[in-house]
């Protein structure tokens, strides 16, 4: 199971063999594009000091795409869009979100199965597109993990919230997060704490936990489709598609782009509210490209890893779409909560027990993802830094837990500060950015690897190519489009950071740098 390989064990903390070896220098014109190699990617992963076990399955993939698929954007952000932007046609929007994820899979399953390396879509834009846009993945790709690590901290912070109030205990105002007129997010803060603290010591859970997590999360999923199926009221349907309303207030950047390019006056609702949904919702679907990242610990990633992010995805899509049709037919979309709006679609209908039963289920399946997404940014940051492009403290580990600590502890405060005081919206949209961005890079980076390294055996073939990746790259550029423009300011003030800190150090310590790699050998 994927969580037997959650610790990292490292077998020697200072400089690993591969290091000291003498080793090919990488001629190179232009050094922003000097790349990797998948050959050269896949013997670093070989050398002891940094081998990971190789133990997961297809099926093990599967439960772990759904284990860190499922949750804020299906628990939370169904309500906040369905109420502000889509109404009933939030599940249109999860079907757009599905589709351009599923174009996307189709290109990260080819990647990762030709380049089964640790580092996700920042490895697989070293081996094809270079070492820059490799740099700009990984950094964009902190966007994804970190960040969404507080996003989903703080749509558990609302279950557990609402399960207190099922109990009768209320959290003070000012400490229940800015989303819901707060100040700062208590609770969301202390799991992040929390789950640093497990990942530094390394806490080994077991298959037997994950599974009951996983297994608790889809559970609940399910009931609320099965349950709440009985309480729907067709006219909450009407209408289906609510008639787009002008925006009033706020300042102009909050309207999504593609509406001020396109001259629109800035509306929600309509046949746009649906792309402007989707591209919020899109939140829900993040995770199954972080499947991708166990590559290296998967026994037969040729076979598996597609099998893994696809299966995943689908059975995801299917969920997502009747627990919307189900949430928005018990109570009508202009009343649903955005701190916990599937448990209280129940408290609305008077079924105290089934929303607190789902609050619970929620809580418990919504940590699994937290901490995964947190362990990502770890492998993430460690395979950079394996690298030379950031400093080898990085992937230093504990000598007792044999646990990179440092980054750890780092990631966990930057985490938990972000998530207590930061709406979950501005977060969310800007998780959406940075992980579309990269599904970009990375359908580039098919169509550029098929180009130059057409001999690379390849056991899943993304087909149709160059349909696909292309069909790909637009739709994820469409849904970037659909999210507001002050999302693109901030997405660009971060992007802008991350070639500074590129220029000033990456770049000089790489260790595709000539003079780094004349100094090792
Ligand atoms: N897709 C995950 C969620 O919705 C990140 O929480």
């Amino acid at each position: 199971m994927p969580w037997r390989a959650l610790p990292f064990v490292l077998t020697k903390a200072h400089r690993p063999r591969w290091a000291t070896e003498p080793r090919e220098v990488p001629r190179v014109r232009n050094t922003l594009f000097r790349t990797k190699g998948v050959e050269q990617s896949i013997r670093d992963t070989e050398a002891p000091e940094h081998r990971l076990r190789k133990t997961l399955s297809a099926l093990d993939l599967t439960v772990f795409g759904v284990g860190v698929v499922i949750g804020t954007g299906i628990f939370v952000l169904t309500g906040k869009v369905a109420k502000e932007t889509a109404g009933p046609a939030t599940a249109l929007a999860f079907v757009v979100a599905g589709v351009v994820c599923g174009l996307a899979a189709l290109c990260y399953a080819e990647f990762a199965s030709t380049v089964p390396v640790a580092g996700s879509a920042y490895t697989f834009g070293y081996a094809s597109l270079g070492e820059f846009p490799a740099w700009i993945i990984g950094w964009d790709l902190i966007l994804e993990l970190a960040l969404g690590c507080s996003v989903v901290s703080v749509g558990w912070s609302g279950y557990l919230r609402s399960l207190m109030d099922t109990a009768g205990i209320s959290m003070p105002q000012t400490l229940s997060g800015p989303s819901s007129g707060g100040a700062f997010d208590l609770l969301a803060a202390l799991l992040v704490v929390v789950l640093t603290g497990i990942l530094i010591a390394g806490v080994k859970l077991s298959s037997r936990v994950t599974s009951v997590i996983v297994a608790t999360k889809v559970t609940v999923v399910l009931l609320v489709i099965g349950v709440g199926a009985f309480f729907v009221t067709g006219a909450n349907y009407h209408p289906f598609i609510p008639p787009a309303q002008e925006v009033t207030g706020g300042s102009g950047l909050s309207a999504p782009l593609i509406q001020l390019i396109a001259g629109y006056t800035p509306s929600n609702f309509g046949v746009m509210g649906i792309f402007t949904a989707a591209a919020v919702v899109f939140f829900a679907f993040i995770g199954f490209d972080v499947v991708s990242t166990t590559a290296e610990e998967t026994r037969n990633p040729q076979r598996d890893m597609p099998r893994g992010i696809i299966g995943s995805l689908i059975i995801c899509t299917l969920l997502y779409v009747g627990v919307s049709i189900v949430v928005t037919g018990m109570e009508n979309y202009r009343n649903l909560s955005t701190d916990a709006p599937l448990a209280d679609a129940f408290k609305a209908v008077h079924h105290p027990f089934w929303a607190g039963l789902i609050s619970f289920g929620a809580a418990v399946g919504l940590t699994s993802v937290c901490l995964i997404l947190l362990l990502g940014q770890t492998r993430v940051f460690f395979a950079m830094s394996r690298d030379g492009l950031l400093p080898p403290a990085f992937s230093r580990v504990h000598p007792r837990f044999r646990t990179p600590y440092r980054t750890t502890i780092l990631l966990g405060l930057i985490v938990a500060v972000v998530a207590g005081f930061t709406s979950i919206d501005v977060l969310a949209e800007l998780v959406n950015i940075g992980t579309l961005f990269a599904f970009v890079v990375v359908a580039l980076g098919v169509l550029l690897l098929r180009r130059n390294r057409p001999d690379l055996p390849r056991a899943f073939r993304t087909p149709l190519v160059p349909l696909v990746p292309i069909l790909s790259v637009l739709a994820s550029l469409w849904l970037m489009l659909n999210l507001p423009a002050e999302t693109w300011v901030r997405f660009a003030v971060w992007m802008a950071v991350g070639v500074i800190v590129y220029a000033c150090y990456g770049r000089v310590h790489s260790r595709l740098n000539p003079d780094v790699a004349a100094r090792e050998r």
